[in-house]
């Protein structure tokens, strides 16, 4: 495999020093797609959430300062990236932000646990979208919203040549597929240069 291309693998799943760097590189990188689709939710004080693929944590440690009382879950299949948000969430880790190793195919927590779970940048890489989809209704609250943020909208985009294994959804797609799996009141919001936001309710 060429270098670059090892290098984006790490997008998909965060390994040894490269995969720290890649991190590094996302904390900082998705910030501006991640607060453009926080700020379209109305949040509430006590929400408990869950942010699947979390990566290195910056955005745990953006929803938890979207309301008082909050508790904030995060889970990532790889170890290097609950490392690194851990790290980055350290003063609240097993508080208030709580982050494990795992995939959004099986969630490790009880049923309608959360008021939303977010999944940023990182729908690409689920294996089996709809089922995965399924776990995510699961572990909502009735009324509970799931928002998808991704940057990466066209299937032919330089992005899913060199990080193997990744898929793009246009967003009517990913709505489809919300609609599909049984969410309700499903809405895109769209933003230049490729922002896309994909909500929905569990009913
Ligand atoms: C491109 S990174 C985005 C990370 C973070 N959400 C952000 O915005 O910076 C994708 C993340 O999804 C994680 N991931 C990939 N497949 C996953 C799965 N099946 N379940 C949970 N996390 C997964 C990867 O390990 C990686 O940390």
């Amino acid at each position: 495999m060429g270098l670059l291309k090892s290098f984006f693998t790490n997008c998909a799943n965060p390994k040894g020093r490269m995969g720290r760097l890649m991190l590094r590189f996302m904390n900082f990188g998705h910030a501006p797609v991640t607060n453009w689709g926080l700020d379209l939710i109305s949040f509430k004080d006590g929400w408990t959430m869950l942010d699947i693929g979390c990566g290195g944590g910056a955005t745990l440690k953006r929803l938890y300062k979207k309301g008082a009382n909050v508790k904030v879950y995060g889970i990532d299949i790889s170890e290097e990236s609950v490392a690194k948000a851990r790290k980055v969430n350290a003063d609240l880790l097993d508080k208030q932000v709580f982050v494990c190793q795992g995939s959004a195919e099986k969630l490790p927590y009880e049923d309608g646990k959360f008021d939303l779970v977010t999944a940023v940048e990182t729908v690409y890489f689920w294996p089996n979208l709809p089922n995965c989809l399924q776990e995510v209704l699961r572990v909502l609250k009735q009324g509970g919203k799931f928002a998808i943020l991704v940057e990466v909208v066209e299937g032919d985009s330089i992005w899913t040549k060199v990080v193997e294994g990744m898929t793009a959804y246009s967003p009517e797609q990913l709505k489809k597929l919300l609609d599909d799996a049984g969410f309700v009141n499903t809405e895109i919001h769209c933003k230049k240069p490729s922002y896309a936001a994909i909500f929905g309710v569990k009913p």
